[in-house]
C-alpha cells in the first residue's frame, strides 16, 4: 500500500498551511485512512520557525472540532525527498517554492483540487493571505481549504 506524502505550503507557515494540514488530517481520519497519508506543512519564509499556528487559525479550526498541532517549519530542498506533492496556497508561494528548488512536477496550487474551481476557470485559484486582515478572513480561508481538502482526498483516497 502506497503512502501519499503531502506538504501544504504558504508564506509564514502559521496561518494557511497549518490550517490546511489540520483540516486535511481531520478529513483523512474521518475516513479512517490515516495510514495512507503523511501530512505536514511548510512556509517559504523562516520568520515563524518553531512557533505554533496563528491564534486565529487555531480558533477557526477549534470551532470546527480540529486541533492544530504543527510548529512553524521552513521549506528546504531536503523536503523534496520527503514529499510527493507540495500544495501551494497561492501563486507567489508556488513560484517561490520552485525558485527555492522544489521540483516543478511535484508542485500544485492547492485550490486546483476544488472541483467547483476547476469548472470555473475565471476564478483565482488562490487562498488569500489572511495575516493582516480580520477574523472573518479566517472563516473564508477555512471554507476554501475545506473544499479543496475534500477534492484532494477524493482524488487520492
Ligand atoms: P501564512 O500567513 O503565509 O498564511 O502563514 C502569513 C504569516 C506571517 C507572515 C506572512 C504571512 N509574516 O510576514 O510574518
Amino acid at each position: 500500500m502506497s503512502v501519499h506524502r503531502f506538504c501544504f505550503v504558504c508564506l509564514g507557515n502559521i496561518c494557511r498551511s497549518p490550517l490546511a494540514e489540520g483540516v486535511f488530517r481531520h478529513l483523512v481520519e474521518e475516513r479512517v485512512l490515516g495510514d495512507r497519508f503523511h501530512i505536514e506543512s511548510r512556509g517559504t519564509g523562516g520568520w515563524h520557525v518553531g512557533e505554533p499556528p496563528d491564534p486565529r487559525s487555531i480558533e477557526v479550526a477549534r470551532r470546527h472540532g480540529i486541533e492544530l498541532v504543527s510548529r512553524g517549519k521552513q521549506y528546504s530542498t531536503r523536503d523534496n525527498e520527503r514529499f510527493d506533492l507540495f500544495l501551494a496556497m497561492d501563486r507567489s508561494n508556488r513560484d517561490t517554492l520552485i525558485e527555492m528548488g522544489a521540483p516543478e512536477e511535484k508542485v500544485r496550487l492547492y485550490l486546483s483540487f476544488d472541483p467547483a474551481l476547476r469548472a470555473g476557470a475565471d476564478r483565482a485559484m488562490e487562498v488569500p493571505d489572511p495575516y493582516y486582515g480580520g477574523p472573518d478572513g479566517f472563516d473564508r480561508v477555512y471554507a476554501m481549504i475545506l473544499a479543496a481538502g475534500r477534492g484532494l482526498l477524493e482524488r487520492y483516497a
